[in-house]
This record gives C-alpha cells, structure tokens and sequence, in this order.
C-alpha cells in the first residue's frame, strides 16, 4: 500500500452539537451549545452538524435547536447542517437559514420504526417533499443512512440493502450520502464490502463514512474507507455521541482521532488540532466527564508539558 493510494485531502464534518449532544439526559445550555459550535469553527472545521429538528418529546436535548441557530455567529464558507425528518423540520430549518439538511432513514426496517417511527418507504415519501423543498429553495440536501454495517435489532444488513436506500435518496437529489455504522459494529472489510457495492453504481465523492466507535473499529474503518476512494468523514469532539434509539451504542469516533491520522498521513483537512482538542476539553468539562479523544488527551498534554 503506497500513500498515494490515499486521498490528498479529505472534509471532515463534526456532528457533536447534535449527534454528540444529543443523547445527553442532562440539558446542555444554549451557551454552552454555541460555545462549541463558535470552537468548532474557529478550528477550521468547514461543516458543521450545530443541530436537529425533531420532535422535543423524541429528542428533548435538541429541542432549542433554533435558539441555538440564532445565537451563533455564522463564518463565511462554513456549511451549518440539520436533521429534518419531516416538514415541520424543515419549516424550522429554513427560518434558521440552515446551509444544508438532512433527511435520515435506516438500511434496517426495525432501526427505521424505532428512530422516525416509520417503515423505510414511508420515510421516503415523507423525505420527498423535504427534498423537493430543499431544491425550490436553494437549500443543500444530505442524505444519512443508519445500520449500513449493523443493526442492533436485525443484526447483519447486507449491503444491497444500503444500495437500495442509496438508490431512493439519490433519486430524491442527495449530493452526499452518509453511510453510518449507528452502532459501531462494522470492520474494515465490511467497510470495502459496502463501497464496492456502492461505488459499482456511483461516485466516490457521493459517500461520506459515519462511524461511531463503540468496539474501537473507527479508526480502522476510516482507512479502510479511504482505501475505496472515500474522502468525507463524521466525527464528535471528545467522542461524544450516540443515538437515544439505539442502545449499547457509544459516540462517534472522535474528530480529534481523525485530525491526527490525517496530519500524520499528510492528508489535509485544513483543521488546526490544537483548537479542535481545546473543544473536545471544553465540552468535556461542561459534561463533567474525561474526553473520549486519545489523540485529544495526548495532544494537549504533549502541549501542556512543551510549555
Ligand atoms: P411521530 O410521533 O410519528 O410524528 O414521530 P407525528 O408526526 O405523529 O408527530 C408527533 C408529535 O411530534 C407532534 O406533536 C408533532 O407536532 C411533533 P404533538 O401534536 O404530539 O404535540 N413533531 C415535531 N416537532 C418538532 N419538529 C419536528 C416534528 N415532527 C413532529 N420535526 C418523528 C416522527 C420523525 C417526528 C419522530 O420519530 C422523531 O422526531 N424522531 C427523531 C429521532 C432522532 O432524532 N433520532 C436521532 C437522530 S438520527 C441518528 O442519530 C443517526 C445518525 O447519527 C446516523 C447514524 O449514526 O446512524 C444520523
Ligand atoms: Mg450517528
């Protein structure tokens, strides 16, 4: 394996102000949301995931979403991203003049029903009015696929399963797909088992690989991704994350993680890792707990033990 096998550059997308946060009981202030979304983008990260519109009874921690979206102060050039399972999320998202939304589904029929309480084609038909929505207004449209390498009900899900929702979103006009692992059960084969699937029919670019760490596998996956062509990943500072309906699952690898191998292999993101640890610390200490973030955690003590 030769680096050059490897992208030159990828976008990493932090989703901690709503993945992150969003499986957290105790109530996360505004401030403090803002707070980190404001770090976030002053490391450098260029799309940021700042919040959800979902029903508060679901999801009471998203529930200021909009609040959250007045208060913070917008960089030029960065994309503001929400979750919109249906029009009343979107109606939200357009007066909080989101860049970009998100409608979510499952490759998985039982993760389907317990997350957005419907089957997989009713959430297709719900998304297509959100869809055709998003383009009369300009609005850039992200498709998130749960359970693509595993299902905490349903168990193994094959990849033509992913392929058929992949299929249904790109028709409704996602530029950009995500490929989650809800869960993170997935390894580094099913990872290339997935995308040589996937990338028979489409482009690399469509893909971006959302992998949350709970046996440790991220890392490898992210390789193993990059090794298919992929070039845009998820990550939570700290390594928070989680989803309410999905249990046993832990955060999102952590974006401090993938800064690191990224700068190690000279692959660029345009993230300052500095800045980036500095958030997963501070939303650590607003939580009261340890960052999740190896590469965080040494980071800053490397620094703090330099000075
Ligand atoms: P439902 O109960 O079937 O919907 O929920 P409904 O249309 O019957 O509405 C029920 C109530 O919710 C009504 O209020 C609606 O107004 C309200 P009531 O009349 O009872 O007072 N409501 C809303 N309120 C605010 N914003 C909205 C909205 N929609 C309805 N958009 C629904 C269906 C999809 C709404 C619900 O199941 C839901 O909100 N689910 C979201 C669950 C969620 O957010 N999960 C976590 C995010 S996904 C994730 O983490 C995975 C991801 O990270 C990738 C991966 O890792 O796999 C993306
Ligand atoms: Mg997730």
């Amino acid at each position: 394996m030769t680096a050059s096998q490897f992208p030159a550059k990828v976008k990493i997308v932090d989703v901690s102000p709503r993945d992150g946060l969003q499986n957290e009981k105790q109530l996360v202030s505004v401030a403090d949301k803002v707070a980190l979304i404001h770090q976030l983008a002053q490391a450098g990260v260029p799309n940021i995931e700042a919040v959800s519109f979902v029903s508060p009874k679901w999801v009471p921690q998203m529930a200021d979403g909009l609040g959250v979206m007045q208060a913070i102060s917008r960089r030029p050039g960065i994309v503001y991203s929400a979750l919109t399972p249906n029009m009343k999320g979107y109606a939200s998202a357009r007066q909080a003049a989101m860049d970009e939304v998100v409608i979510f589904g499952a490759a998985s029929e039982a993760f389907s029903q317990k997350n957005i309480n419907c089957s997989i084609s009713e959430s297709l038909e719900r998304f297509r009015e959100v869809a055709q929505s998003a383009a009369q207004d300009g609005i850039r449209l992200r498709g998130s696929i749960s359970c693509c390498l595993g299902c905490p009900y349903e168990g193994d899900v094959a990849p033509a399963q992913v392929l058929e929702v992949v299929d249904r979103m790109s028709d409704l006009g996602c530029i950009e797909i995500d490929i989650a692992d809800t869960i993170g059960v997935g390894t580094a084969d099913q990872v290339k088992k997935v995308f040589d699937v996937l990338l028979r029919r489409y482009p690399a670019s469509r893909f971006s690989g959302h992998f949350h760490d709970t046996y440790g596998q991220a890392i490898a996956n992210i390789v193993a991704a990059m090794e298919s062509g992929i070039a845009i990943f998820h990550g939570s500072v700290a390594g928070l994350g989680g989803c309410p309906y999905a249990q046993g699952a832990s955060g999102n690898v952590a974006t401090e993680d993938i800064v690191y191998l990224m700068q190690r292999m000279g692959i660029e993101t345009g993230i300052d890792l500095t800045r980036l640890a500095q958030a997963g610390a501070e939303i650590s200490r607003v939580l009261g707990r340890a960052s999740q973030s190896k590469a965080g955690t040494a980071w800053l003590a490397k620094q703090a033990a330099a000075q």
